[in-house]
């Protein structure tokens, strides 16, 4: 993760671009750089390794002067973070290219590029691209077109700003797998990979598509591109969200705001992390492979919310990457005399990175025998990121709400990515890995259907309202689903509930089930169902009354105190995902209906940093 900006204007564009950097900085923030052209088509540079505000400081005592530049805050995943391979990337003295993503195939263009006589002075993917714009620049003395003739060999996700010395009022932008939006200004024009970089300069946006290319020219002339090198337009569309999280919008709660924005911090979760050929391996860091082929085993620890996604991860990561895989709360964990297998790789989940027992437990593992930390967490900069050796970070951005919502499903999606990528490196199964990939892409759409079916849901709360207690039921891989749905409902219902493995009902729990306790039970289309319905045909036979979440093509008969909801069919790997949904959001309506503090429920924090 990285973040892009660049300008052409008649004015100075060192200030909007360091703004834009700076509000990029939460896509990443180890080092950072700008080229600017200046009126006399030469090509100047400064980087500096560490935060924006580093690069302020070099450019406070030696300032870029010039209409027309990029400008880049890096996140490493080829080379470390040091000054020699920040961006901008150039060659010679007329190429300069800022990226966000991974070139795949880099090690092969740069062989090609080293026996012609191009040198390197990075470790980075990103200077091939520099040098295979400047070799087509010879021919085609034409930018744009040198570009896309580079694209055409490119293998990976990417989103590029490109300048060169002969075309001083010219920015060319391309997207693949990466996000960039161009803004429009008035006689300017602008590209960032995120449009909260460029809203001091203009609200109005064009969001370039998959494939894309676009040429930034004087006067604010923009072209676009597609794929097939077709000249598009695409709509110009205006910024109306203002400054999105610390407001509840036109939401009742920001536990609904939070809700309704999880079809984009899934997508957001997934950017860039996904190739040709499957997830990215090095966008979990530069030393992610060499760990992950290493690793012969899995620790995970967490709270809270965060434990019942790793959870979910145990299942996962023995299922499709065949890795065994212990999951344990953090305040157990780091009390206990704790077995480490040689080849243990140790997980921390969070959403806030400031958790007392979990980062404890952080710091008990690094004094044992373990290969090496991975956090997956929601906070940049948080302590858990910056004592871990690996970082993923989710990108659900802030979560004001209490109960966790979208860090939760962020996180599953995450998981699903580090799953993968371990699997690859184990070399697993390569066509159900495709297909889950699949499935991921098409993830956000899902969730977008499952928001729709709100209306259905809020209606099923009533039955919730007046009663003490319910039950959740789930198996495999949605017990720890059914799990967070019982927790949701008692952080801000305040109502008493349990969630047990379906099978477990007959061992002791069926002995509370009557007519007034609501019996919810998750059912996907998946191997398991046939034994769930049993269950639920002991839960039925007590006079208990059931809800059952199940996808659309699951033939569960109708009956007097069954009450159904069909979900949109998904990828079995990917269900626990989406059935996550209705579950908070029954919790939720259950909660206004009773009346209670939604975002802040009693005796509760966001965030617990004592022990
Ligand atoms: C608190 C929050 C929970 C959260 C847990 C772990 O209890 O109320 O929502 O799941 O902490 O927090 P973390 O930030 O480590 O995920």
């Amino acid at each position: 993760m990285c973040g892009i900006v660049g300008a052409v204007a008649q004015r100075n564009v060192q200030e909007i671009l360091l703004e834009g950097l700076k509000r990029l900085e939460y896509r990443g923030y180890d080092s950072a750089g700008m080229a600017v052209l200046d009126g006399r088509s030469r090509l100047h540079r400064q980087r500096a390794a560490g935060k924006v505000a580093a690069l302020a400081d070099c450019l406070e005592s030696v300032p870029l002067a010039g209409g027309t530049g990029i400008a880049h805050t890096r996140w490493a995943t080829h080379g470390r973070p040091t000054e020699r391979n920040a961006h901008p990337h150039q060659s010679g003295e007329d190429v300069a290219i800022v990226h966000n993503g991974i070139i795949e195939n880099y090690e092969s263009l740069k062989q090609e590029l080293a026996e012609q006589g191009y040198t390197f002075a990075s470790e980075t993917d990103t200077e091939v691209v520099a040098h295979l714009v400047a070799r087509e620049y010879e021919s085609t003395q034409d930018l744009l077109t040198s570009l896309q003739h580079v694209l055409a060999r490119l293998h990976g996700a990417y989103a590029l700003g490109v300048v060169h010395a002969s075309e001083p009022k010219v920015v060319i932008g391309a997207r693949k797998g990466s996000p960039l939006v161009v803004g429009v200004g008035i006689e300017e024009a602008f590209l960032a990979s995120d449009p909260l970089a460029l809203l001091q300069v203009t609200d109005r946006f064009i969001y370039l598509r998959e494939g894309d290319v676009v040429r930034l020219s004087e006067g604010g002339r923009i072209e676009i591109f597609d794929a097939q090198g077709q000249a598009v337009s695409r709509p110009v569309q205006t910024y109306e969200h203002g400054d999105g999280a610390s407001s509840k919008g036109d939401y009742r709660h920001f536990m609904l705001k939070e809700i309704h924005e999880q079809p984009k911090v899934i997508e957001a979760t997934l950017e860039g992390r996904i190739g040709d050929n499957g997830v990215l391996v090095k966008s979990f860091g530069i030393e992610a492979e060499s760990l992950f082929s290493r690793a012969k085993q899995i620790h995970i620890v967490a709270c809270g919310t965060s434990y019942h996604a790793g959870m979910v991860a145990r299942y996962w990561l023995e299922r499709y990457a065949g890795i065994p895989t212990q999951v344990e709360v953090a305040s157990e964990y780091r009390y206990r005399r704790v077995v480490v297998p040689e080849g243990t790789l140790f997980v921390t989940l969070s959403q806030s990175g400031e958790t007392a027992d979990t980062l404890a437990a952080l710091r008990f593992a690094q004094e044992r025998d373990y290969l090496g930390s991975l956090a997956i967490c929601n906070v940049p900069g948080s302590s858990l990121v910056r004592e871990s050796d690996l970082t993923l970070m989710t990108q659900a951005g802030p979560e004001i709400g209490v109960a966790s919502t979208k860090a939760f499903t962020t996180q599953l999606t995450a998981l699903m990515l580090f799953t993968l990528a371990l699997a690859k490196v184990r070399g697993q199964e390569p066509e159900r890995q495709a297909q889950i990939v699949e499935g991921l892409r098409s993830l956000p759409e899902r969730v977008k259907e499952v928001l729709r079916l709100d209306p259905q849901i809020e209606a099923l709360s009533a039955a919730f309202a007046e009663k003490h207690h319910a039950l959740f039921l789930g198996r495999g891989s949605h017990f720890p689903i059914a799990l967070e749905g019982a927790l949701k409902l008692k952080e801000i219902s305040y109502i008493h509930a349990e969630a047990y493995p379906a099978g477990e009902l007959k061992h002791g729990p069926l002995a509370l089930v009557d007519s007034e306790m609501p019996v919810i039970s998750v059912a996907p289309n998946d191997e398991l169902l046939d034994k769930l319905k049993s269950n639920l045909q002991e839960v039925r036979a007590r006079g208990g009354e059931l809800f059952v979440f199940a996808d659309e093509n699951v033939a569960i008969e109708r009956a007097e105190g069954v009450h159904m909801l069909r979900l949109p069919h998904i990828d079995d790997a990917l269900a626990p995902i989406l059935y996550t949904l209705p579950l908070q959001l029954l919790s939720y309506h259950v909660a206004v209906l009773k009346g209670t503090d939604v975002d802040q429920p009693r005796n509760l924090a966001k965030s617990v940093t004592v022990e």
